[in-house]
C-alpha cells in the first residue's frame, strides 16, 4: 500500500465516493481534512497523487478554506475537482466569477485540447454531472483549457508540465458517464501507479504486520455476530492464535435463535478463548421504563461497556482491544472544519471502552470497505451465513420496537422477523436487498379473523437497497410478495393482525426507526 493517493477534503458530500471509485480501480487512498495538510504530513504519506475534493464554499468569500501554495510545486500530480479546480485557479493567479444561477445536474462537455486525463473520451457530447455556483473566468498563466461545457463554462483546465489538472464537474458520481475513465487516467497515466491493491496481498501483509505489532501481547475482541467484528477476530486469530480472547455479550435483543447460532460458530473457532455472557435480564430491566430512542441507545451502549469491562477484568494482562472499524467509519469521523457533523443518532459501538479500560486499540480492517471485508472473510473461511447476513444494529431489536420494550414484544418481533426473512430467503430475494427487517409498532388495531373481531399489534416491514447504508431506497416488492408476506405473518404469529410496508427512502427517513 505504498503507492497511494491523498484526497484532501473540503467537505464535499462526494469525498467518500472519490475514495470508493479509486478503490474500485484497486488503488489505495487516504482522506485528510484540508487544514491538516502540511509538508511534514505530506512527507509521511508520500502520495503518488493528490486530489482536492469539492466543497460547499465559495473562493470569492475571503474566509473560504484554502491550501498552502507549496502543494502546486511538489511535482506530485494533482487533480482538483469542482472546488478543487477553483482552488488551483485562484491560487495560481486565475480569476473566478460568481454565477447568477447554480449549475446543478447534467451537462455536456466537449474536449477542445488533447489531455492525458481524457484519453479514451469522445470529442463531443460527453455527459457529466455539475454542482457549482462559481466558475472559472480567467485561467492562470501557463494553464490551458481542455474542455468546455454546452453552457459555455470552462469545464477543465491543466498545466501538464506541472502535472496540475482541474475538473469543474464530478467524475466520481454515477451520472458522469465514463467518469471512472478519467480517474483511471489520472491514477495510471498521470500518477503512474503500477502496484494495485490486491486483497490477497493485503491479507498476507496484514497478518505479518499484526504478528510484528502485537508480538506476545494479549488482545481482547468484542464479538457481535456481525461481519465486521467476526472478520476482525478471524484475522487476528490467524495472526496471534491463542493470544486472542473473544467476548460475546448477549443483550437479549438479537434475532430469533441468533445468539445460539453465532455463539456455536464462535465456540468452534475460538474454543476456550471464547466467552459468551448472557446479560439479557440486565439489559431488558434497564430498558423497561424507557421509550426515548436516544435514551435507549445510550443505556444499551453504557450497559454493554459495563458488562464487557466486568467480564474482561477476569482475563489478566490484556494490552489491546480489537475493533472492527472500517474505512468509511474513518472517513465519516473526520470532523470537517474541526466541528462535529450533525448527529442524527448515537451509534452504539464499543467507542467508550479503550479509554475506560486503558487499552491500546487495534483496528485491522480500517483500510477496507464493507464488500472487501466480506471478500476477506471468505478467504478466512468464515461461513456464508455469518458473512452475508444483512447488517444488524448494535442496539438490536430495542430500536425496532418504538416505545417501551418487554419480553413479550421482543418475542413477537423475533417471530415476525423470522417469518419475513425466511420468505425472502425462500424466494431468493434476500441477497437483492441490503437490509430487511420488521418493526413492532406501539399500536393495536381492529381486525376480523374467522368472523371474530381481533384487536392486535401492527407491524411494519422494511426492506431497502443501498451501497453503504448512507443513503437507501425502499425495495419495490411486487404485489404477490407483499400479500404473501402479510398473510404468512398474520396467519403464523398470534398477536399481529395488520402488516404495513415502509416505503420511505433515506433521506428523508433513516433505515432504522429509532
Ligand atoms: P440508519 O438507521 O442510521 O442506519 O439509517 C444505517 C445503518 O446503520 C445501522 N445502524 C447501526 N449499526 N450500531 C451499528 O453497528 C448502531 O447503533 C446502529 N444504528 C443503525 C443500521 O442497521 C443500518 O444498516
Amino acid at each position: 500500500m505504498d503507492q497511494k493517493i491523498l484526497i484532501v477534503d473540503y467537505g464535499s458530500q462526494y469525498t467518500q465516493l472519490i475514495a470508493r471509485k479509486i478503490r474500485e480501480l484497486k488503488v489505495f487512498s487516504i482522506v485528510c481534512p484540508y487544514n491538516k495538510i502540511n509538508l511534514k504530513y505530506l512527507k509521511s504519506v508520500n502520495p503518488y497523487g493528490i486530489i482536492l475534493s469539492g466543497g460547499p464554499n465559495s473562493l470569492l468569500d475571503k474566509k473560504s478554506p484554502k491550501i498552502n501554495k507549496f502543494i502546486f510545486n511538489l511535482n506530485i500530480p494533482l487533480l482538483g475537482i469542482c472546488y478543487g479546480l477553483q482552488l488551483i485557479c485562484h491560487l495560481n493567479g486565475g480569476k473566478l466569477k460568481r454565477s447568477k444561477t447554480r449549475e446543478y445536474g447534467h451537462a455536456k462537455i466537449s474536449i477542445i485540447k488533447n489531455s492525458k486525463l481524457f484519453t479514451g473520451y469522445k470529442k463531443k457530447n460527453n455527459q457529466v454531472w455539475m454542482s457549482h455556483g462559481d466558475s472559472v473566468d480567467k485561467i492562470p498563466v501557463d494553464f490551458q483549457i481542455t474542455s468546455i461545457s454546452n453552457n459555455n463554462i470552462i469545464s477543465s483546465i491543466e498545466n501538464d508540465n506541472k502535472k496540475l489538472y482541474g475538473l469543474q464537474f464530478h467524475p466520481e458520481v454515477f451520472h458522469t458517464i465514463n467518469g471512472k475513465k478519467i480517474i483511471n487516467n489520472f491514477l495510471f497515466k498521470i500518477c503512474r501507479i503500477n502496484n494495485k491493491f490486491i486483497i490477497d496481498d493485503f491479507l498476507k501483509n496484514k497478518i505479518n504486520y499484526l504478528k510484528r505489532k502485537l508480538s506476545n501481547n494479549k488482545v481482547i475482541c468484542a464479538l457481535s455476530g456481525g461481519v465486521d467484528s467476526t472478520v476482525t477476530a478471524y484475522l487476528l486469530h490467524k495472526a496471534i492464535g491463542n493470544n486472542l480472547y473473544c467476548i460475546f455479550v448477549d443483550h437479549g435483543l438479537l434475532r430469533k435463535n441468533e445468539s445460539e447460532e453465532v455463539s456455536n460458530s464462535y465456540k468452534k473457532k475460538f474454543k476456550k478463548n471464547f466467552y459468551k455472557i448472557n446479560a439479557s435480564k440486565l439489559f431488558i430491566k434497564k430498558l423497561s421504563k424507557v421509550s426515548d430512542p436516544e435514551k435507549k441507545r445510550k443505556i444499551i451502549g453504557k450497559t454493554f461497556i459495563e458488562v464487557f469491562e466486568k467480564e474482561s477484568k477476569r482475563l489478566k494482562n490484556i494490552n489491546f482491544l480489537a475493533q472492527g472499524t472500517l474505512y468509511p467509519d474513518i472517513i465519516e469521523s473526520i470532523p470537517y472544519f474541526g466541528g462535529p457533523t450533525a448527529k442524527i443518532k448515537s451509534h452504539h459501538n464499543v467507542g467508550g471502552l479503550p479509554k475506560k479500560m486503558n487499552l491500546k486499540v487495534i483496528e485491522p480492517l480500517k483500510e477496507l470497505f464493507k464488500d472487501e471485508v466480506r471478500i476477506l472473510g471468505k478467504k478466512l473461511n468464515i461461513s456464508k451465513s455469518l458473512l452475508n447476513r444483512h447488517p444488524f444494529p448494535g442496539p438490536g431489536l430495542a430500536i425496532r420496537i418504538p416505545g417501551k420494550i418487554n419480553y413479550h414484544k421482543i418475542k413477537l418481533l423475533q417471530d415476525v422477523d423470522e417469518v419475513f426473512i425466511s420468505y425472502l430467503k425462500e424466494k431468493n430475494i434476500y441477497y437483492k436487498i441490503w437490509q430487511a427487517f420488521a418493526i413492532l409498532l406501539p399500536v393495536k388495531s381492529v381486525g376480523v379473523m374467522g368472523d371474530q373481531r381481533t384487536y392486535k399489534y401492527c407491524v411494519s416491514i422494511r426492506a431497502v437497497t443501498s451501497v453503504d447504508g448512507m443513503t437507501a431506497d425502499f425495495y419495490m416488492f411486487n404485489k404477490k410478495d407483499l400479500s404473501e408476506i402479510s398473510s404468512r405473518i398474520i396467519n403464523n404469529i398470534d398477536g399481529i393482525n395488520r402488516v404495513l410496508y415502509d416505503f420511505t427512502s433515506k433521506p428523508p427517513g433513516t433505515i432504522e426507526w429509532e
